[in-house]
């Protein structure tokens, strides 16, 4: 192999990766190679572009830490990650849809009864929040696993301060025997992704907003049915035809119902797909 060209060197550089024993990774070197260099044709891509390139993919890295995950932002800003959910997750017709993880969820979150206040302590307007969760043949599901996290009013996570005592606005709670839940949080505010680094530069660059449609996370598991990622939106946003990161479906969108003492009421009713 020498006396590569710009018309040769795809081909070798496919050869080198084809003895690759797992065929998946070969599959996908092999698919990653064909595209990145298609790619740079097409853009006739320059040695200071490229070199600008890594640069830019550098400072991506130095950005994340335990609490920050720039790539994932990147991958959501593209759009790759609503892409990989909408190709991964075919549910049918009838099931809760799922969106983007988000780069906020955390393992470790408090427990709670159905009727605890999630918030503990986040600020924002009081907000109650129920539904039930059944099952795609419209069987309620006793005692499915939900996970809920949220923005504050002030647009952060409770992981994006650095002296937090306790978790705040997320929590697990039980669906009951019956497969409804109950509980109290704070309403959920639109907010802009963190834009202080070479995504939110990107956005800039590229004249698009940093924001996120007001929305409450949901994750939802129960033995024999699809693990479901997925949020809330509330109606009249307006960033819901705008999202940074593309994750709205219309299924999805919800009234929050503003109460005669100006707490906000919310109720979602959640399905799940049975494994196959
Ligand atoms: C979120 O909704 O928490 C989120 C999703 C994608 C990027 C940033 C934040
Ligand atoms: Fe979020």
């Amino acid at each position: 192999m020498r006396n590569l060209n710009e018309d040769t060197i795809t081909q070798a550089v496919i050869e080198r990766f084809s003895r690759t024993p797992d065929p998946r990774l070969k599959e996908i070197m092999t698919s990653l190679v064909q595209h990145l260099h298609a790619f740079a044709r097409e853009v006739r891509l320059t040695e200071e572009e490229w070199f600008k390139g890594i640069q830019y993919l550098t400072d991506t890295g130095h950005m994340c830490s335990d609490t920050r995950q720039e790539f994932i932002l990147l991958s959501d800003t593209l759009g790759l990650s609503m892409l990989t959910v909408a190709m991964n997750n075919d549910k049918p017709a009838g099931c809760t849809e799922p969106t983007v993880f988000g780069p906020f969820f955390l393992e470790q979150a408090p427990e709670y009864q159905l009727g605890d206040d999630v918030a503990n302590g986040a600020k924002g307007e009081p907000c109650l929040v129920s539904g039930t969760v059944k099952g795609l043949g419209g069987e309620p599901i006793p005692n499915a696993l939900i996970n809920v996290w949220q923005a504050d009013a002030d647009g952060n996570y409770d992981v994006q301060y650095e002296h937090l005592a306790h978790p705040q606005a997320r929590g697990i709670l039980h669906a009951d025997a019956q497969g409804r839940f109950h509980f109290k949080t704070i309403l959920a505010e639109a907010y802009p992704i963190p834009s202080d680094g070479p995504v939110g530069a990107m956005l800039k660059a590229t004249k698009n907003h940093p924001w996120r449609p007001a929305h409450l996370h949901f994750m939802i598991e129960a033995p024999g049915y699809e693990r479901l990622i997925t949020h809330v939106f509330r109606d009249h946003d307006q960033y819901l035809d705008s999202d940074v990161v593309f994750g709205v479906r219309s299924t999805l969108i919800a009234d929050w119902v503003k109460q005669a003492d100006g707490s906000y009421s919310l109720t979602y009713d959640f399905v799940l797909n049975p494994e196959k």
